[in-house]
């Protein structure tokens, strides 16, 4: 056994705390989070506002700035943004270099990391005109990478960003033009219901405080990496169901369901101590009341299905099982609600996009809320410490090597 007094003598004291659960590990003016009363804000408003009146890059260059734009800032960092979306031609070859079914979360870390090799040059992270190009070339460039890793996943050629489509118009046209399942007509015409549901979900998913994910930009950023080198942390760090991960978990548990009739089961087995299951999209870390996100995009998500796919069994499923979950005992207790997660899968699926691409969609959205970190510690901490967190060591005490014939 190890006498841990007498290892941490030497450290004075300090906290163990692994989740960060009551541990700041940093300073910021972006985001608010009331955890106990379901309040989210950006920048000071309240989400329910920004989601029923923005534009999601509105929403990004409130959170870059701080304040909303007015009509002309709107115009011009809208074109600087759609300017940006385009990617140097050697960068589209990249693709070429993945398996065609690799997970476009894959490509997404690989290729986003590789803009740190087209950026070096002119990226001097001192110089704030430097960091705001940087930004703005990161939420440019991230949903044109996305759709191209979705176009490479089904054999199709690239579709270059359009100027004159708005953010998420033009995601949708790099992802579905001229396929078989597009939304756009021959006239290119894109159904307005369906724009304003990702809208919503960018918005929504843009920022979230000290997520696994912002963090882990943050600390990566705290080292002074290339900064599209930490994004690509970021995105990382996202992949995992436990995060970003878990719109993607929703659709492949509710296949696993299978039928309305299942349901009780995996209620079930979820509740079982012993059983590793757990229901996806349902509890958070920060919200033990209710998830305000869940609450906009829940309705948003009924209206949809409503409107386009009425006789899904999947979505079926997913009320019933909602109904189940929000009436039973165990996740009563321990406020287990359905994040925005549980609802976020579902819409993406009524959107035709990929299940493997759900992460994908919330990266894109979160790019705003990395970058704006990121500028955010550049810009209003100079000479920050390294993130650096400490560690409670519980192995062998001092010993003395033994030769190898002896052992
Ligand atoms: N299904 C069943 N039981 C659950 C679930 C769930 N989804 N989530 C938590 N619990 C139970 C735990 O078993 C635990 O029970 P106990 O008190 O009897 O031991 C209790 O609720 C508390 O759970 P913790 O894991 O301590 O809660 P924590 O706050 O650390 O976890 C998390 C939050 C990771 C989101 C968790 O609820 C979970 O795994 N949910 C499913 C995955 C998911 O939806 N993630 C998306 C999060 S939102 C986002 O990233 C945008």
């Amino acid at each position: 056994s190890v006498d841990l007094r007498s290892l941490y003598k030497d450290f004075g004291c300090f906290s163990y705390d692994p989740g960060f659960t009551i541990t700041a590990s940093c300073k910021s003016k972006i985001t608010y989070i009331d955890g106990d009363r379901g309040i989210l804000l950006y920048r000071g408003y309240p989400i329910e506002q920004l989601a029923e009146n923005c534009d999601f890059i509105e929403v990004a260059y409130l959170l870059l700035q701080g304040e909303l734009p007015n009509a002309t800032q709107f115009r011009d960092f809208n074109l600087e943004i759609s300017d940006r979306a385009i990617i140097h031609e050697a960068l589209r070859k990249f693709f070429d270099g993945f398996h065609y079914d690799a997970h476009p979360m894959a490509m997404l870390v690989g290729v986003v990391g590789s803009l740190a090799a087209f950026y070096h040059k002119e990226m001097n992270v001192k110089d704030p005109q430097h960091r705001w190009i940087c930004a703005t070339r990161m939420i440019g460039k991230i949903s044109t990478i996305a759709a191209a890793s979705y176009r490479h996943s089904i054999g199709r050629p690239f579709v270059y960003p359009r100027m004159d489509l708005n953010y998420c118009e033009n995601f949708l046209n790099m992802m579905f033009s001229r396929s078989s399942q597009t939304y756009i007509d021959q006239d290119h015409y894109i159904d307005p219901f369906l724009v304003k549901a990702l809208n919503l979900l960018f918005i929504l998913h843009a920022d979230h405080e000290q997520n696994a994910s912002t963090s882990t930009v943050r600390l990566a950023g705290s080292t002074g990496a290339n900064p599209y080198a930490c994004v690509a942390a970021g995105i990382a760090a996202l992949w995992g169901p436990a995060h970003g991960g878990a719109n993607e978990a929703v659709l492949n548990m509710l296949a696993q369901i299978g039928c309305a009739e299942n349901v009780p089961k995996y209620i079930a087995k979820a509740k079982d101590v012993n059983d590793p299951f757990r229901l996806m999209g349902f509890g958070h870390r920060v919200y033990k009341n209710f998830d305000p996100r869940a609450t906009i995009i829940r309705k948003t998500c009924h209206e949809l299905l409503s409107k386009f796919q009425k006789n899904d069994p999947l979505f079926e499923l997913a009320l019933v099982l909602e109904e189940h979950a929000l009436k039973d005992e165990y996740f009563i207790e321990r406020k287990l609600y359905p994040n925005v997660d549980f609802y976020s899968g579902i819409i993406y699926k009524a959107l035709n996009i990929p299940v493997d691409m759900f992460t994908v969609m919330f990266a894109i959205a979160r790019t705003a809320g990395w970058v704006s970190h990121w500028l955010e510690m550049q810009e209003e901490q100079p000479g920050m410490p390294i993130g650096r967190p400490r560690q409670l060591y519980l192995g062998p005490q001092r010993r003395d090597f033994i030769p190898i014939n002896q052992r």
